[in-house]
């Protein structure tokens, strides 16, 4: 392809509009603020998401992360601030195979979480990267030495127990391994679990009693990961799998529902019902079959597996695009109600809709962004003294196009239609990224 051939090229989705990265680390003090900050919400809303340093990627989810943070206190917006997560690959423009294979150069783009006191910057198939509260980077994390492997951007901590359940996958044998961390972050408990391939294992739950492992058929393709592409193919001869396991058990006492073969990149809770095991996700198939350019859409489904007679159900819930899923952080893993969800667009992963779907009735009800505004994913915060589930506030960036810049905006979860209630001005663009965390500060 000739130079003028490249450029004549429409740009790729994940580096045109609000999707393209920002340069420039910022940091912004006492934010301007339109509406009232809800006084109880008290501790700092994290969100990753991809941000090639040079501008250019060959895929929406290999550049190096870069993390925006805003603090709230007292009803107040303390500050703002962008950062980089400082690794060896901010080097690279694309990170190669090569450099990626090395557990600590993380790309750390994926998922900010804390627990036990940490800040965590994920990425799959790379170690924990360490975040001080101000997103100053602290380095690989490896639990005192104990992880040797690499973990999975979406783990899950159990509200109950308060422990850090996650696995990690390998390219190689062992191709998947399950780790549990207890309350105060040691690592107690890692075994191997047998799977008869590589596959991009993105997604995880737990129940109360149990871990979900999704064995779905995005099989790895080393020749297109050479050549720097994402590496990855939809093989539907591979099988689709669900392992449900103890959370204590090991390898022999996983318990695999075959379903229909579809993709899932995230889930957006698991339960137990009786005798069932209940996992609701977004169901996408054929997903590759026409490239990164365009993916199918996500539809949000259930599947009941049922533990005494092995039998498994599948349903549709909804047939609407969508994607984000989240529940409330404390009923992870338990029976809910409710679950928020960021719609997208036909032709790119553009989000200019949250809806609230009411997971006993199928019904939604939602907030549609006006005059071109986009978001990302919305994180649920519980409103002081909620009574209700659905009692509180979802929190996401989102871009205003009229001023080039983004705003993080705070809507009332139990009246999904009103005009939110702050709208926090930040002094910079936060591009559509992945996925955030609100860390609820303690004691101050
Ligand atoms: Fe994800």
């Amino acid at each position: 392809m000739t130079r003028m051939e490249q450029q004549a090229q429409p740009k790729p989705f994940w580096l045109d509009g609000n999707f393209a990265p920002v340069f420039e680390e910022q940091t912004a003090f006492d934010l301007k603020v339109t509406g009232n900050i809800p006084p109880e919400l008290n501790g700092r809303y994290f969100r990753n998401g991809a941000n090639p340093p040079s501008g250019k990627s060959h895929d929406w989810f290999l550049a190096c992360g870069m993390i925006h943070g805003v603090e709230l206190k007292h009803g107040k917006a303390i500050w703002y601030r962008n950062r980089y997560v400082q690794t060896a690959l901010l080097e690279e423009d694309t990170p190669s195979p090569e450099s990626r294979s090395k557990l600590e150069n993380s790309i750390a783009n994926t998922h900010i979480i804390g627990h036990a006191g940490k800040i965590f910057a994920l990425a799959e198939l790379s170690l924990p990267i360490e975040m001080s509260s101000e997103l100053e980077t602290v380095g690989p994390y490896r639990f005192d030495g104990h992880l040797n492997g690499n973990m999975t951007a979406h783990p899950r901590i159990c509200p109950i127990t308060g422990e850090l359940l996650f696995f990690g996958y390998g390219l190689r044998p062992p191709f998947l391994t399950y780790y549990r961390a207890s309350a105060d972050g040691q690592l107690v408990q890692q075994e191997q679990i047998a799977v008869k391939g590589a596959t991009m294992m993105h997604d995880f739950n737990i129940t109360e009693n149990y871990v979900i492992f999704m064995d779905l058929p995005m099989v790895w393709d080393f020749g297109e990961r050479e050549s720097g592409g994402l590496g990855v193919k939809f093989d539907p001869d591979y099988g689709a799998r669900l392992g449900i396991m103890p959370r204590t058990g090991n390898n022999k006492d996983v318990i695999w529902f075959d379903i229909e073969p579809c993709y899932v990149y995230h889930t957006m809770n698991a339960y137990e019902a009786g005798d069932e095991i209940v996992l609701e996700g977004c169901r996408m198939v054929g997903y590759m079959a026409e490239g990164m350019t365009k993916p199918p859409l996500p539809k949000l489904h259930r599947w009941r597996m049922n533990l005494v007679t092995g039998s498994v159900r599948e349903e549709q819930i909804d047939d609407l695009g969508v994607d984000f899923p989240r529940v409330p952080d404390h009923l992870v893993g338990q029976a809910h109600r409710y679950g928020y969800t960021a719609e997208f667009g036909q032709d790119a992963p553009t989000v200019d809709a949250f809806h609230k779907y009411d997971m006993h009735s199928g019904n939604k009800s939602s907030h549609y962004l006006k005059d071109g505004r986009t978001g990302s994913e919305a994180v649920f915060v519980p409103a002081a003294n909620a009574s209700n589930e659905d009692d509180g506030y979802l929190m996401s960036f989102v871009f205003d196009p009229a001023e080039n810049k983004s705003e993080l905006v705070i809507f009332d979860a139990s009246n999904m239609a009103n005009e939110p209630v702050a709208r926090i001005h930040l002094p910079a663009r936060v591009p559509a990224g992945f996925h955030g965390s609100w860390i609820a500060s303690s004691g101050e």
